[in-house]
Parts: C-alpha cells; structure tokens; sequence
C-alpha cells in the first residue's frame, strides 16, 4: 500500500488500544506476543494500550543504534545490538557508553541489569527469533557526495542466509529515498523466494546531545511500510508508548521525509546565516530578528541561531546525498547547493574576522573554546574546528584548545605540541591568549566570568562564532568583540589594556 495517511495522537483514541489492533482495523501480526504494562518511566505512555513487547535486533551502536536500542528496551523491548567492534561491544556490555549522550548512560546501565538489553559481535544473536531487525549503521558520504551505503548492504546480505521465519527489517539509517528496494532485492537474492521478509523505513529525527528526550518524546513517529503486516507490527511495537502524531506511509516517503526534513533544518540555518550579514550590514541583531520572525507559526522560531553554520554526521551529508538524488532524477538542485555554498562560506567569514582583528596571526596565541559541532556532545564530525584548527596552525599560531567533552577526540587528530596545548578549562585556554574564538555552543561557555576571562588574556579579543554573548556586555567588560550577526564591538576607550 504506497498511499500516504496521517493519524494524530488523539485520532488514535482508547477504543482502538483496548483491543489488540493498531488503531488502524490492522490486527497485530505477533503470533506469540506477551502483553505487560509499559515502564513507568516512560513519558509519553498511553495506558490503555498494553505494551506487546517484542524482541528486537539493531545492526549498528553508533549515536542512532545504541541510543534506539537503549530506548527502545526501556520500553520493555528485548534488545540484541550488534557491532562488529569487540571493543566496543564490551564496553557497551559493562554499560559504558561509547559516546556522549545525555541520560544515555543511567538508562544503559538499567536495561542491562534488567536482562532487557545486550550487545554482541555474533550476527545470528541480534536475528534469531527477533521479530524486528533494525538497520542502524552508518552512510558516511563518499567523495562524490552521494551516501555511502555499503554497510546497508553488508546488513542486508548477513541477514538473508540467517531469515529465521518471517523478519521485518527496518531502516533507522538515514539513506536516499529508495534504498529499501536495493535491500530487498540483495535479501531475496540470497535468500531465495520462498524466504518471508518485509523491509520497512522508521527514520529517526534524534539530535545528538538530546537524543534519548527525543526518543523518548518525540513528536512525530514516521512509519514506511508497504504491506498490512510490516505497518501493524511497527503500531503494535510504538503505539502503547507514545501519543504523538503517527504519520504512515509508503517506504519510499518515508525515506523521502528524513532527507528533506534534515534539508529544510540545513536551509533555515543558512538563510538565518545570510540575513545574519544583512543585519551586520544594516547594524541591527540577527537574534532579534529571528525572534521576530519565529514568533509566526508558519516560521517557526527554532533553527534561527545564526553564526558558524550547520556541521555534524547528518545535516552536511544528506543534504549533499540529496543534491545528487535531485540531480539523477533531472530536478534542479541549486536551492541546496546554495544552502551548502552559503554554510561553507561561514568558517571562512569567522577567519577573516579573527585576522582583521590580529592583523597578523603568526605566533599570536588563539584559544579556542568548543571543539564538537554542537554543545552536549563528543562528536567533531563535520565541525568547524576541523577547518579553523588547520587553518590558524598553518597560519602559524600558537594554539590553546577547550572543550568539556570532545578534546579527547581532537587529540587523535591534533596530538598535543610546541604549538597546541589542551586547556583543562575555558580560563586555562584563555591564559595568555591575543584572541579567543568560540565555536561551539556548549552553556558552559554562556556563564563564563567575564572579568576573569579579561584579565588572563594578553589582548581582550573574543571572535564568537556561535553569538553566545551580548555585544553590550562584552563592550563593558573590556572586550573587543566580534560575532556572526550581533555587531562588533571595540572596548570602552577608558578600559585598561595590557599590550603585548
Ligand atoms: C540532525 C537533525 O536535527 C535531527 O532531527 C536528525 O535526526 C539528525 O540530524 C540525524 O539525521 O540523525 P544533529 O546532527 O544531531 O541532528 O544536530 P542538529 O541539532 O540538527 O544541529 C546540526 C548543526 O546545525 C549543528 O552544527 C548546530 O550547531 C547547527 N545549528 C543548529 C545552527 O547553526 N543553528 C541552529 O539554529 C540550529
């Protein structure tokens, strides 16, 4: 069935939950299902549909596969998560989280205890008797841009000598709009035809840094299925749990919707960005106006922050995979390629004015405050430090580096030298700086003393990329302050200055 059909939490009402349908006349498709009450931890639990809980398998334990595995057996699902990494795997299984996630590592810790929740290495574990497998794992872009989908594909051919019975196989990877056929061909290949599967798309819409809230409280599930039994299996395993609006449609859509809602994030970030120069140019502040357009419900006042653009694993890589969807399909594509154009020209606009405020770089001493792409998070995947660290370095300065949670992954890039110093604090990577440049967003750096950060560096000049402070604020406390879109401004001309 490829139509597409809306249903809204409350058009999901009780009389469908009080029996074992999906609240869509579709029976469920469990054969032997057990039926206990939801966790009460869970925030958006509907009591009057009882859990069918059900026994799951995750390809994958990056940021989507161990946060969905972790949430989803604290539903009270029985979750099998393989990754090809032992390493990885027995961390996981002593419940140390491989990455950094907010409330990831109480909930990992429980569901393991609880017998809910494991890890292995061992492929047949995460298949055997599950009643849904879930593709978890990554789709880096390849050089040309398109998504790299050779993990899929191994997934897709590990599974179909190991279908067990029927499967459903779903597709939590973001992939361009179509994958699932090339999974269901490479499975019924291998396979053979009398094998019963279904493959099915569940994107996910978790942002890293509030990825278990967003599970855990999400407020759309998106449900891609093609045939009756792949669409109620997916009801029957989120319905009980959440009362959010459930938007069912074909597999194809529901592909489709992933790729252009991490699109439209991308272009609401670049347009923000563009007025952001206007606004330079006029001297009036971005942030103001983003208040006041977003205050419009057709807007929307989310994704307005203007400064060093979007970076990441997700918004930079599907938008490029669109880009080339659109353009093997003959669509135009020059909206998302100024997107794109728009958000690399970002770091280049900080640089410039980091140097118009130094003049000359070499041998300056910079600190640099946020290494992650965005605050609440380890990942430097597609983050600005990843062009600003290179750049001031073959500029020739003096590095002093920050982050409260991605340093160590810096340092793999960057080990420390004569010329780059890992800082402990924002103050430590303050010391004796000519200038300090934010690029990340973390609330640490918001609170900072303003006066303390003042009289450790040599030269008072903070180039904020992330327009974390006020222009009037800083201007008071003795700074030289530039931003992305809130003014620039020099210190008080009666403000002591130590000089190099
Ligand atoms: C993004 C989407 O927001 C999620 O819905 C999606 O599930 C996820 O990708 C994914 O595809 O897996 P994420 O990459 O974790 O989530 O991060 P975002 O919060 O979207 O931020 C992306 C980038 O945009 C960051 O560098 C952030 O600093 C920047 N950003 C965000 C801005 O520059 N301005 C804003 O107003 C918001």
């Amino acid at each position: 069935m490829t139509s597409d059909r809306r249903l809204t939490g409350p058009r999901l009402d009780e009389s469908d939950a009080a029996t074992d349908g999906n609240g869509d006349g579709h029976g469920s498709n469990l054969a032997a299902t057990r039926v206990i009450a939801a966790p009460s931890t869970q925030p958006q639990t509907r009591a009057a549909n009882p859990l069918v809980q059900m026994r799951l398998g995750i390809f994958g334990t990056g940021y989507a596969g161990l946060v969905t595995s972790v949430c989803l057996a604290q539903l009270g699902h029985t979750v099998t998560a393989i990754d090809k990494d032992p390493e990885i795997v027995a961390s996981l299984s002593q419940g140390r989280p491989t990455i950094h996630e907010p409330g990831l590592r109480e909930l990992l810790t429980a569901n393991i205890e609880a017998g809910r929740l494991k890890f292995t290495t061992r492929s047949a574990d995460a298949i055997d008797g599950s009643d849904i497998i879930f593709v978890c794992v990554g789709t880096p872009p390849r050089s040309d841009g398109r998504a790299d989908l050779c993990q899929v594909e191994e997934v897709a051919r590990t599974i179909a000598p190991q279908l067990d019975g029927y499967k459903l196989i779903v597709e939590k990877s973001t992939v361009p709009a179509r994958t699932a056929r090339w999974i269901t061909w490479t499975i019924r290949r291998l396979a053979g035809p009398e094998r019963e599967f279904d493959v099915a798309s569940n994107p996910e819409f978790l942002r890293e840094g509030t990825a278990v809230r967003d599970f855990l409280q999400p407020d759309r599930i998106v449900i891609g299925a093609d045939s009756e039994r792949a669409r109620s299996l997916l009801l029957d395993l989120y319905k009980p749990s959440f009362d959010c609006p459930i938007v069912l449609t074909s597999v194809t859509t529901a592909e489709f919707i992933k790729q252009t809602a991490n699109a439209f994030l991308a272009a609401k970030i670049s347009f923000i960005n563009v007025m952001s120069d206007l606004c330079e140019a006029l001297g009036v502040d971005v942030a103001t106006v983003a208040r006041g357009i977003g205050l419009d419900p057709r807007i929307g006042g989310s994704f307005l922050n203007a400064g060093l653009g979007f970076g990441g694993s997700c918004l930079p890589k599907d938008l490029s995979a669109l880009i080339t969807v659109a353009e093997e399909n003959g669509v135009d594509s020059a909206i998302l390629k100024e997107v794109q154009r728009i958000n690399t020209a970002r770091v280049e606009r900080l640089l410039a004015k980091l140097e118009r405020a130094l003049w000359v770089v070499r041998h300056k001493v910079v600190g640099v405050l946020g290494v992650a792409f965005k605050g609440n998070t380890d990942d430097i995947r597609g983050a600005p430090s990843l062009s600003v660290v290179p750049w001031l370095r073959a500029a020739g300065a003096n590095l002093r580096i920050y982050d409260p949670a991605a340093t160590p992954r810096l340092k793999e890039l960057y080990p420390p030298d004569d010329r780059l110093v890992y800082a402990e604090s924002a103050c430590e990577a303050a010391t004796g700086a000519h200038a300090l440049v934010v690029l990340t967003d973390w609330d640490e750096f918001r609170s900072l003393e303003l006066e303390r950060l003042r009289s450790v560096m040599r030269t008072p000049i903070v180039v904020d990329g992330r327009n974390l402070f006020k222009p009037a604020a800083m201007q008071a406390a003795g700074f030289e302050y530039y931003s992305l879109g809130h003014g620039d401004v020099a210190p008080s001309v009666e403000t002591p200055r130590v000089e190099v």
